[in-house]
C-alpha cells in the first residue's frame, strides 16, 4: 500500500498529515482550523505522535435510515449514535424477541408500531423500508438475517463474529459481492483513536521495519465468569469458539497493524479452571444456596452482581441499585450458578503464534485470570519499540535513546465521551453511515473482505488448537 492509500484508509486524506517529522502538529492544527478535528487537550502526547482524530459526526448530506435487529446491549449502543447525531442516522424499525427491549428502543427512537417486530424474520416479510439493518442478535443469529438482508438490498452493520463457521463467513462475503452491498463488521477497535494512532506510529518509520508484535487480551476474572462460564458465550457450539467470540477483535487488530497477509498460525489453549473437579468442597449449584465459600470466592455471583454491581445490563432492571431485585435475578437465572457447576466449554486461556508475509511474526495471548480487562501490546521494529496498555503507548527509538508518549483520554475528545471501546463504537457507526450514504465501502476500515480474512485466521487458530498442529492460511 502506498502512503496515499494508507492515509486514505485511515480517513486522514483531508488532513493530509505527514506521519513523521515536525509537520504533523502543524497539519493537525490546520485540520482543527478546517474543522476536520477537535482540538483535544492532550498534554501527555508527544508532538510527533499527535495525529489528528476525526470528529464523530458523519460527513453526509443524507440521513441514513436503519432497522435495529436485536435491541440488546450492542443494538442499543449503535442506536445511541443515531440519538447523538439525528441528522446523520435515524432508526426507523426494531426487532427483538424481548418485549421490554423492543418497547425501550421504539420509545427512544419514536418508531411507529407497524415497524416494531419480535422475530428478525418479520422484518424481511415486509418490503424494504430502510437503507440499512443493524444485526446485533446473538452469534447464532447473524448468518441468516445477514444473507436475507443482502438479498433484499439492505446494507448491513453486522456484529462480530460475522458467522459461526468459515463456510458461512465466505458465503456472506460472496452474497455482499453478488448484491453489491456494504457490510461493515463491528471490529470496533479499528476505529478507536488509540489503535489508529498505534498503527500510524508503527508505520511512521519511527521504529524502522516492523518485526514482531506481542498482543494480549486480559479478559478480567469476573468478566470471564459472567460471559464465558455462566453467560451467553459459555458454549462454543451455540456461539463460536472463544478465539472468535472474544478475541476476533484482537486477531483482526494484529492483522491490521501488520498490514500483510497471515500465512500460518499455531494455537494452544485449555479450559483449566472452571470445571466441576475444581469446585471447593461443599459448593452448591448456586452461590445463593448457602455456599460455604461465598465470603472468599472471587467468582461469587453475590459479590459480582449484588455488591459490586457489575454486568447488570443483562437483567433489564428498572433500577440497578435495587439489591433485592438483583438477588432475585441471580437466584433464578444462569448468572447465579456456581462457576464450577456450569455447562461451559470455552478455554480460559489461549495462546497463538502467527507468521505473516515477509517474515513478520506475532503472538497473541487471551487470559481470563487478570484483575483488569482491555489490551496490552508490544511492538518490535528494527530501530525502535512500542509498548501500549490500551490507553497510552510509548515509542522508544534506539539511536537517539528517546521515548515519546501518546495518551489521549477519549473523555477529553468531546463527543467521543459516550462512545464505548475507546471511542471505537461510535467512530464505526460514523464510518458506516458515510459508507452507506455515499455508497462507498472504502469509508470503512473493517470492510467485509478484511473482516472475513481475519475471521478465517480465527477459525484456523481453533483448528490448530484442536489438531495440535500448525495450520496454513489461504
Ligand atoms: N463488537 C463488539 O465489541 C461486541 C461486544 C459485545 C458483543 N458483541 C456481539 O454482539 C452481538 C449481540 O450481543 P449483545 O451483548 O448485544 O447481546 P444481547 O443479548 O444484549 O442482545 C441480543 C438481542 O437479540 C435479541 N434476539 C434474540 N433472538 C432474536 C430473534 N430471533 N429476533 C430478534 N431479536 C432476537 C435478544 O432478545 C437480545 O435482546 C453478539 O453476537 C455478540 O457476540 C460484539
Amino acid at each position: 500500500m502506498n502512503r496515499k492509500e494508507f492515509l486514505k484508509r485511515l480517513g486522514m486524506l483531508t488532513v493530509g498529515a505527514t506521519l513523521i517529522g515536525a509537520d504533523v502538529p502543524a497539519l493537525a492544527a490546520q485540520a482543527v482550523q478546517e474543522g476536520t478535528t477537535k482540538s483535544p487537550k492532550s498534554p501527555k502526547t508527544h508532538p510527533d505522535l499527535d495525529f489528528a482524530v476525526r470528529p464523530l459526526k458523519a460527513q453526509t448530506n443524507k440521513v441514513v435510515t436503519a432497522i435495529i435487529i436485536g435491541a440488546g446491549s450492542r443494538g442499543t449502543t449503535y442506536g445511541k449514535y443515531a440519538l447523538q447525531f439525528p441528522d446523520t442516522m435515524k432508526i426507523v424499525g426494531v426487532a427483538d424477541l424481548n418485549g421490554f427491549r423492543k418497547k425501550r428502543t421504539a420509545k427512544a427512537h419514536n418508531i411507529p408500531a407497524e415497524n416494531c417486530f419480535s422475530d428478525w424474520k418479520d422484518v424481511f416479510a415486509r418490503e424494504k423500508f430502510a437503507d440499512a439493518v443493524i444485526i446485533a442478535t446473538p452469534d447464532n443469529l447473524h448468518f441468516e438475517p445477514c444473507m436475507k438482508a443482502l438479498e433484499m438490498g439492505y446494507d448491513v452493520l453486522l456484529e462480530k463474529p460475522a458467522a459461526q463457521t468459515e463456510k458461512e463467513c465466505k458465503a456472506i462475503l460472496a452474497q455482499a459481492k453478488k448484491h453489491n452491498r456494504i457490510v461493515a463488521i463491528c471490529h470496533v477497535l479499528r476505529y478507536a483513536p488509540y489503535f489508529i494512532a498505534l498503527r500510524q506510529a508503527i508505520h511512521s518509520g519511527m521504529i524502522g521495519d516492523l518485526v514482531s508484535i506481542q498482543h494480549m487480551e486480559p479478559i478480567q476474572y469476573a468478566h470471564m465468569a459472567h460471559s464465558y462460564v455462566r453467560g451467553k458465550w459459555r458454549d462454543s457450539n451455540q456461539t463460536t469458539p472463544i478465539i472468535l467470540a472474544k478475541s476476533c477483535h484482537d486477531l483482526d487488530i494484529i492483522r491490521w497493524m501488520v498490514d500483510r497477509p497471515c500465512l500460518q498460525i499455531a494455537a494452544e489453549g485449555t479450559l483449566m479452571h472452571f470445571k466441576s473437579e475444581n469446585a471447593p468442597a461443599g459448593a452448591p449449584k448456586r452461590c445463593t444456596d448457602g455456599c460455604p465459600h461465598e465470603a472468599t470466592c472471587p467468582y461469587s455471583a453475590i459479590d459480582i452482581y449484588v455488591r459490586r454491581k457489575r454486568h447488570l445490563g443483562v437483567f433489564d432492571l428498572p433500577d440497578k441499585r435495587d439489591e433485592a431485585a438483583i438477588m432475585e435475578k441471580i437466584k433464578t437465572t444462569m448468572f447465579g450458578r456456581c462457576v464450577y457447576h456450569c455447562d461451559n466449554n470455552q478455554p480460559d486461556h489461549y495462546v497463538t503464534t502467527m507468521l505473516f508475509e515477509g517474515g513478520v511474526t506475532a503472538s497473541f495471548t487471551m487470559d481470563a485470570f487478570t484483575p483488569w480487562g482491555g489490551r496490552r501490546t508490544r511492538v518490535m521494529g528494527t530501530t525502535g519499540y512500542i509498548e501500549g496498555d490500551g490507553k497510552r503507548f510509548t515509542v522508544y527509538t534506539f539511536r537517539d535513546n528517546k521515548k515519546r508518549v501518546w495518551q489521549k483520554d477519549v473523555k477529553e475528545l468531546g463527543e467521543y465521551k459516550h462512545a464505548g471501546h475507546g471511542g471505537g463504537d461510535h467512530a464505526l457507526a460514523r464510518d458506516f453511515v458515510e459508507a452507506v450514504a455515499l455508497q462507498d465501502p472504502n469509508r470503512l476500515s473493517s470492510t467485509i473482505d478484511a473482516s472475513i480474512e481475519s475471521h478465517i485466521i480465527g477459525f484456523k487458530a481453533e483448528k490448530s488448537r484442536k489438531s495440535m498442529k500448525k495450520v496454513k492460511i489461504g
